[in-house]
């Protein structure tokens, strides 16, 4: 490998390449320089970002090697430079597992989180100050690689952490991951390596500036467009993207009993970023910092902070990692995480813009959404150009006008929001923001009621109104009807093939199949999943009928309550007060509901069609033993996922509530455990109890 060389001599031998390329004899007589070559250069451009020739000498010894290949197939190598680009689409993606499972990292998101932790990390070890290896929180798509024998065999995405999906060809069009690399001057046989794939800022804009010149739409930032690309069907694809890898962490190795030369490197964290850099990755072995004690960590994270947007990549953060190995595994780690590891998570990041104009949304339940138009701008990651502004008090408190420059602010993944207009820089030509007084859609008058800061346009059939509730009922919470979506439905209502919830089931496929992207495969699919929708638990049809209030929860405990849906519209305000979960104004709006003539035709209608009104599980939990009990978790939980506990519950007759009140019978708390413990507390009838207490009372 061309690792064995130095600079000089490759230098040299590209020259005497250069000199031979009318000579594919001769150069064949030495192709495996020539590919080191080809090796080399792609190191010093791809991973040291400092070529030494230019992409047109590149290209010219990238020909000859080809060429020569080509006339004598025998001579390819798995690992030769001209492999990268295969031919052949990905037909599917294979499951594989990893050889270590994927961890993801605690999150800390300022000093005294990171003090906590240091303190866990020394009563763990006991010591009085630990030496920690601090680099950055690469903001893009995790993948794991396995080499064996030097040889790239496998690239895997994350998928659940246990496997994932083997997506090598597409990893090879990353040119600064190496097709083989000389672990074995190291004593190393088999090594799996995780690191994250990246797109750059640069690549980024430039991606997004011919996607937009071909008329595509825009991607939203380098992480989606990272994550995006490694399940490509085309590896050509991926390589338009021009990716780009940082790897920093090795997690399984075997190595040749014969040699030893991998314990100098592999005793702590920082030494195998060296080793990794040496082996021709890109590693953070640059960007990494080696520092004793958490003083420094700290005071270095807040630094790199402030140099974030001088990188030419996205960065999420920092991990801090306990550099040495030995340590690490003393401190080993729990069901999510290494306890030997942590991630600093940067703060939410700002930028002004201008506002343009308000449109106003209607929603589901006629709600309308004024929505800030805004000249896109990049921040923390993602384009934005429209922001929800909530409702009429909102924009006032913000003194929001059009024409204004607005300060923006986002999270990490969260929402962005306008922080707060900037009238110092008005030039006088803003214009208040006028609230409609008719719905945007039908023109009917809009409503606010006392108490409620959202105007809604009360009229049912109103079309905005029916085709979001048919989104609704569509969506994957609710009847979860896939290959259908949101885009289908608008397309179907602008088409006059869909009307209502029941035409759902009675669409014309005929008429589908002629519009333009519906092929007989996913006319079928389609048709499957709607068919397949009439069998969803009566829950999920509840919550799928989207009334006001009711989110999946209080629809569990309706469905759970009744043999039968139409029960439900028979029963009296005081009656659904007695329920779990629901107080005055839920029962209000599910008897507002039940009493609607609209509401009733469309529910018989969907019975004669054959969706699952009856409750089928509550004989079966009748039974349970925690039927009639409320639960309510709280904190993290270390042995099971929130969402796996409230299943136990479901399944043995409890319900889960949403918040602590009289009615609720256990709260659970894990680590952490905030607010809820507090008032629940305060109320002696709760029975507050331990993830094992719970466990023991389910008979776990
Ligand atoms: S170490 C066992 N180091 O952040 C430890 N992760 O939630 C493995 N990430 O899934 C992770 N930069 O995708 C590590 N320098 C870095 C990282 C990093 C980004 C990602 C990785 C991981 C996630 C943590």
């Amino acid at each position: 490998m061309y690792q064995a060389y130095q600079t000089q001599q490759l230098q040299a031998l590209t020259l005497k390449f250069s000199a031979m390329l009318q000579e594919e004899e001769k150069a064949a007589a030495h192709i495996e320089d020539l590919r080191n070559v080809l090796r080399f250069h792609e190191y010093r451009y791809y991973v040291m970002n400092a070529p030494l020739i230019s992409d047109y000498e590149f290209d010219q010894l990238y020909k000859l090697l080809e060429r020569i290949e080509k006339k004598q197939p025998a001579l390819v190598t798995p690992d030769s430079p001209t492999q990268r680009v295969g031919s052949s689409l990905n037909e599917g993606f294979t499951t594989v597992q990893h050889l270590v499972p994927m961890l993801s990292l605690e999150n800390s998101y300022n000093a005294d989180d990171l003090l906590d932790w240091d303190r866990k990390a020394r009563e763990l070890t006991g010591l009085e100050t630990i030496e920690y290896c601090i680099e950055p929180k690469f903001d893009g798509a995790s993948i794991s690689l396995v080499y064996e024998n030097d040889l790239l065999v496998r690239a895997v995405t994350r998928g659940d952490g246990v496997e994932g999906e083997e997506i090598t060809n597409n990893i090879k069009q990353v040119r600064s991951i190496p097709l083989s690399a000389p672990f074995s001057e190291f004593g190393i046989k088999q090594i799996e390596i995780r690191g994250e794939v990246i797109m750059s800022k640069r690549s980024f804009e430039k991606y997004n500036d011919w996607l937009t010149a071909q008329g595509q739409g825009a991607l939203a930032n380098p992480r989606n467009a990272a994550s995006g690309s490694l399940r490509m069907k085309d590896p050509k694809d991926v390589a338009k993207r021009n990716l780009e890898a940082f790897l920093y962490h090795v997690s399984y190795y075997i190595t040749d009993t014969n040699s030893h030369t991998h314990t100098q490197y592999l005793s702590s964290h920082s030494g195998s970023l060296e080793m990794l850099w040496q082996c021709g990755f890109r590693s953070p072995q640059q960007e990494k910092q080696v520092v004793k004690g958490i003083g420094e960590v700290i005071k270095h994270v807040h630094d790199f902070e402030e140099m974030r947007d001088t990188l030419p990549y996205e960065i999420d953060g920092m991990v801090v990692k306990v550099n040495s190995f030995a340590l690490q595994d003393r401190m080993g780690m729990t069901t999510h995480h290494p306890r030997w590891a942590i991630a600093f998570k940067f703060k939410a990041r700002q930028a002004t813009t201008v506002l343009r104009a308000i449109e106003f949304q209607v929603g589901r339940t006629g709600a309308i959404t004024p929505v800030a138009k805004l000249d896109p701008v990049y921040i923390g990651g993602v384009t934005v150009s429209s922001i929800s502004v909530h409702n009429e008090d909102y924009i006032r408190e913000k003194d929001l006008k059009i024409g204004d420059t607005v300060l923006i602010e986002r999270a990490g993944d969260v929402i962005p929001q306008i922080v707060q207009s900037l009238p110092d820089l008005r030039k006088g030509h803003e214009q208040p923001i006028v609230f409609p007084k008719h719905c945007p859609v039908c023109n009917s008058e809009l409503f606010r009621e006392e108490g409620e800061a959202v105007w809604r346009c009360i009229n049912i059939e109103c079309e905005a109104q029916v085709v979001e509730r048919i989104i609704h009922f569509v969506s994957k919470d609710a009847m979860d009807i896939k290959s259908f979506g949101e885009a289908n439905v608008r397309r179907f209502y602008e088409a006059g093939l869909l009307k209502d919830i029941p035409g759902i089931y009675s669409l014309d496929f005929n008429a589908i199949a002629q519009m333009e992207g519906f092929g007989k495969k996913s006319i079928d699919n389609l048709r499957t999943a709607i068919e397949a929708s009439k069998q969803q638990p009566l829950h999920r049809l509840i919550y799928a009928l989207g009334i006001r209030y009711v989110g999946e929860t209080t629809a569990k405990t309706l469905a759970n309550s009744v043999d039968q849906l139409l029960v439900l519209a028979d029963m009296s305000e005081e009656q659904l007060q007695q329920l779990e979960d629901v107080g005055v104004k839920v029962a209000k709006s599910i008897r507002q509901f039940f009493h609607n003539k609209e509401n009733l035709h469309m529910l018989r209608q969907l019975e004669q069609l054959g969706l699952q009104f009856k409750n089928e599980k509550k004989e079966m939990a009748e039974g349970g033993n925690l039927s009639g009990q409320s639960f309510l978790f709280t904190g993290t939980l270390s042995k099971l996922k929130r969402s796996e506990a409230e299943a136990i519950v479901e399944k043995h007759g409890g319900v889960i509530v949403s918040g602590v009140s009289s009615k609720l019978n256990y709260l659970v708390v894990g680590e952490d455990a905030g607010s809820k413990l507090e008032k629940a507390k305060k109320i002696n009838t709760i029975k507050i109890i331990t993830e094992d207490a719970f466990l023991q009372l389910t008979g776990m």
